[in-house]
């Protein structure tokens, strides 16, 4: 064993095949471990993932604290944490405070192919000589035909987690929100692919990877990160009871205690796993943040609703589509445009009979501060007389295939060549490409959308690249395969920023995805179904990207594809305007789905849940902030608030956005009542619509009406909504607003209002943001800021301010200033929900106030 400041080293050796593998344990300042196993002497560098991780973090000094001829045991800082190095049978244990909580290789599965020279070949008519292992180097699938260059190169290894009986995570499947047991299946799988109106409850690769699985128990919240872009397969078995010899007398573990093993399987690479600690998981994300980096801050007009289809015909049918808005008084910031925009699918350009006049078209959408997003998909049509196609193919940015041509696949524009993202060059071309100079007939307020970046190909072995393809550098696909999404949508965001001059946030959604993709917009669901089932997995898919730090995700409001029942449009719009990004979107074949067009009680009630998504946009805005500065999605189990109810941790019918609200859509036809879990048996709920206070600790049967969308507030929280919705979010932007104080047993509240310019980088560049704090305490609402950073000044009102859950009637309610005198302000009591309503307030959020109840 090695000690150096980069952590431990050893040397691994198996006896039977006598391969030597070198181990690397370092133990980071954020409670994490990273875990890195390569070959000792690799015939030449394996494939190490790239620009996923923003930041190596520091890295611990170990010692030595106990060492034996069995083990070695090493700790750090503090000394809590310590890792145990058994040598033979070989595995690694991480102990917190005495206890194991991890082992790496604790069944013996780590499993390393070492690169080889090429092999042996038998001359043709010979029988197969017994060195020859030709036969490994190639694969035949269907007709597809796979060489491997550098012979099969997998790896994997198994992890047991202590304690633990639930794990999540591991997007994207369209599966429940805890990771089912899958022995008796198919084990979890990691490869990005473009499948149309998806199977439900599979646990095959859909379109974007992230491979973060995380464990929790009550007293703790631990992850693994096993970075590796290439095809992976993930089993996960669940052992209510320990089974395992007790090897380790010296710790403590009961021998009862339930546990998980996970095993992964990638098909290149090096293993290179880190295991964030928690244990909490609020400290878990952080973690995780730490390593992939933070969600970005949207730009606010991207939490509002955006209208989609495939597509929208022409310039015409896009301002009739836009007035409607207006007409029917449906809010909406965003109205998007599909492949056929297009000069026959060559992306930056524009069908000139359909959009005569895009920068017209923009301009007209921009006064009423509306934006357009177009797509723009990594297949480029081969057209050796445009333009764009000859810059790509004679700058070297397309991928080649395995005979060093440039590769061709098919897709919508029919024969296309698939731009290397995985190029620096490429990226950079790429985000050139979206400069306002070069983009004919783009503003700054055209935004974009990729899609089909899995990448999507439709004669290619399972609708995608062959995995011998050649990027950058020459390396294989397979290596590289599940990045491909991650780096078109890096260098679009990085193109809308250069655009901009550095000075505007982008917005851009993509299909495909990685760890670290929230860092470059939003994600979508992809190809769901008009059904009650898609609706309703859309919830545990939704929470899946969230805890693996995808956070801003939606599903396609109506479903992509059919057509919806009214009944089911409307519950999809009630539970999609709960959820981060918020889109409604239809495939080509489906019938036009306008909100107004199903009659004015449909439109009536779509029109009033976009409202209330307007109203709660200073809420959504403030837990976006914080995704971005601390790595807590919005979208939220309840485990992530309720971490030690043990009642909460396989829900995913229901969820929290942020700490303060509980929701729970109506999933189901014709439903008179649902149940919906309240945990905590301290807590105290209200229902944010009667403001009827409920205790926790139970299942509540609630009647519903079509009109229901079950949501309540949590004692203790304070939401702040705007008192209006307007017709876009930039009205929403400067709207007073009112504050709900909902209080929880102590007669206590807490919660915060973060506001901006809601577009542009002042934020992070000149500390040009407003973050605020109300807080409730014996019967005093204090406004006070929660940093002192920000220079951010607003005129931003508050005007009015509820208080659920007061108990009596007060006598009086006064009015603080600071600066200015005492007033006694008029309000309302109404006994029967506790509720306190003090209105006609006209309280500035960036002044100091207190509201005090006498
Ligand atoms: C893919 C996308 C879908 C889009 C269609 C046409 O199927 O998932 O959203 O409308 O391609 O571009």
């Amino acid at each position: 064993m090695v000690l150096s400041e980069k952590g431990a080293r050893f040397e691994l050796l198996e006896p039977d095949t006598q391969t030597k593998l070198l181990l690397s344990v370092s133990p980071c300042k954020n409670d994490t471990v990273k875990i890195l196993v390569d070959e000792l002497r690799p015939l030449k560098a394996r494939y190490r993932v790239p620009d996923v991780m923003t930041g190596e973090p520091q890295c611990e000094q170990l010692r030595v604290v106990r060492q034996s001829q069995h083990s070695i045991t090493l700790s750090w800082s503090s000394g809590c944490h310590q890792v145990c190095v058994w040598h033979f049978p070989f595995r690694l244990e991480i102990l917190c405070e005495e206890e194991v909580v991890v082992t790496f290789n604790s069944k013996g599965k780590l499993w390393f192919e070492t690169l080889q020279d090429p092999p042996r070949v038998t001359p043709p008519g010979r029988e197969l000589e017994e060195d020859d292992t030709s036969f490994l180097w190639k694969e035949t699938f269907r007709q597809f035909e796979d060489v491997k260059a550098n012979c099969p190169s997998s790896i994997g290894s198994d992890f047991c987690l202590h304690g633990f009986s639930h794990v999540f995570g591991l997007p994207e499947h369209a599966d429940s929100l805890q990771l089912k047991d899958t022995r008796d299946g198919e084990p979890y799988r990691l490869y990005n692919l473009d499948v149309f109106a998806y199977e439900l409850h599979s646990r095959l690769g859909l379109y974007g990877s992230v491979p973060l699985l995380v464990a929790h128990k009550p007293e703790r919240t631990l992850g693994l990160f096993w970075l590796n872009a290439s095809e992976t397969f993930v089993n996960v078995y669940y052992r209510p009871s320990d089974h395992q010899n007790d090897q380790t007398p010296r710790v403590k573990r009961r021998r009862t205690q339930p546990q998980t093993d996970v095993r992964w399987l990638s098909e290149s690479g090096v293993i290179d796993c880190t295991v964030l600690l928690g244990p909490t998981p609020q400290q878990l994300f952080s973690q995780y943040a730490q390593l992939t980096g933070y969600q970005a801050l949207p730009p606010l007009f991207s939490l509002g609703y955006h209208q989609c289809r495939w597509n929208y015909d022409d310039e015409a049918d896009v301002k009739a589509v836009d007035a409607g808005f207006d007409h029917h008084d449906i809010p909406y910031d965003v109205i998007w445009l599909d492949i056929e925009h297009t000069e026959g699918k060559r992306y930056f350009t524009w069908d000139s009979a359909l959009f005569p006049d895009p920068a017209g078209l923009q301009r007209h959408l921009e006064k009423k501060r509306r934006k357009l997003v177009v797509i723009s998909d990594p297949h480029i049509k081969v057209d050796p007389d445009w333009l764009l196609y000859c810059e790509a193919r004679d700058g070297g940015h397309f991928v080649k295939n395995r005979e060093g041509q440039i590769y061709r696949g098919s897709c919508w524009p029919g024969e296309s060549s698939y731009l290397d993202f995985s190029s620096p060059d490429t990226r950079a071309w790429y985000s050139r490409c979206f400069g306002l100079e070069k983009y004919k007939g783009s503003t700054p307020s055209l935004f974009v959308w990729n899609d089909m970046n899995e990448p999507s190909v439709f004669d290619g072995p399972e609708k995608t690249m062959p995995k011998d393809a050649v990027h950058y550098g020459g390396l294989a696909h397979r290596e590289v395969h599940n990045l491909y999404g991650f780096h078109q949508h890096m260098a679009t965001f990085e193109g809308l920023i250069t655009r901009s001059g550095g000075s505007q946030r982008p917005f851009v959604l993509s299909r495909s995805f990685f760890a670290g993709s929230q860092r470059f917009g939003a994600v979508w669901t992809g190809d769901n179904a008009a059904s009650w089932d898609y609706l309703k997995i859309s919830i545990p898919m939704l929470l899946s990207l969230s805890v693996a730090g995808i956070a801003f995700c939606g599903a396609d409001v109506g479903g992509f594809v059919q057509d919806p029942e009214p009944e089911l449009l409307i519950r999809w719009y009630q539970a999609a305007a709960l959820q981060p990004f918020f889109r409604g979107h239809s495939a080509k074949m489906t019938k036009r789905r306008e909100p107004w067009l199903f009659g004015e009680e449909v439109t009536a009630a779509i029109r009033s849940v976009i409202e209330e998504r307007y109203c709660l946009l200073p809420y959504w805005y403030t837990l976006f902030h914080h995704s971005h500065t601390c790595g807590l999605p919005p979208l939220r189990p309840l485990w992530v608030e309720f971490p030690r109810e043990q009642n909460t941790f396989s829900v995913d019918n229901q969820y929290m956005i942020g700490r303060a609200l509980l929701a729970c859509p109506v999933t189901e036809p014709k439903v008179k009542e649902i149940q919906v879990l309240l945990p905590g048996s301290a807590e105290v709920w209200f229902d944010i619509h009667s403001a009827e206070g409920f205790k926790g600790g139970r299942t509540l049967s609630l009647p519903v009406t079509m009109d229901t969308v079950p949501v309540f507030q949590r004692g203790g929280s304070v939401v702040c909504r705007s008192t209006g919705s307007g017709s876009c979010t930039a009205d929403v932007q400067w709207m007073p607003l009112s504050i709900t104080v909902a209080l929880n047993s102590q007669g206590a509240a807490d919660g915060e209002l973060y506001l901006d310019d809601g577009h542009s980088f002042s934020y992070r560049d000149r500390k040009a943001f407003c973050l605020r704090r109300f807080n409730m305490l014996s019967g005093r609402l204090l406004c006070r800021p929660a940093s002192e950073e920000g220079t951010y000044e607003c005129e931003t009102v508050v005007q009015s301010v509820s208080i659920l859950g007061l108990k009596s009637k007060p006598s009086s309610v006064v009015v603080h200033v600071s600066g200015a005198g005492d007033t006694r302000a008029a309000f309302q009591y109404t006994e029967s929900c506790s509720t306190l309503t003090v209105n006609d307030l006209d309280l500035r959020v960036t002044t100091d106030w207190d509201i005090q109840i006498g």
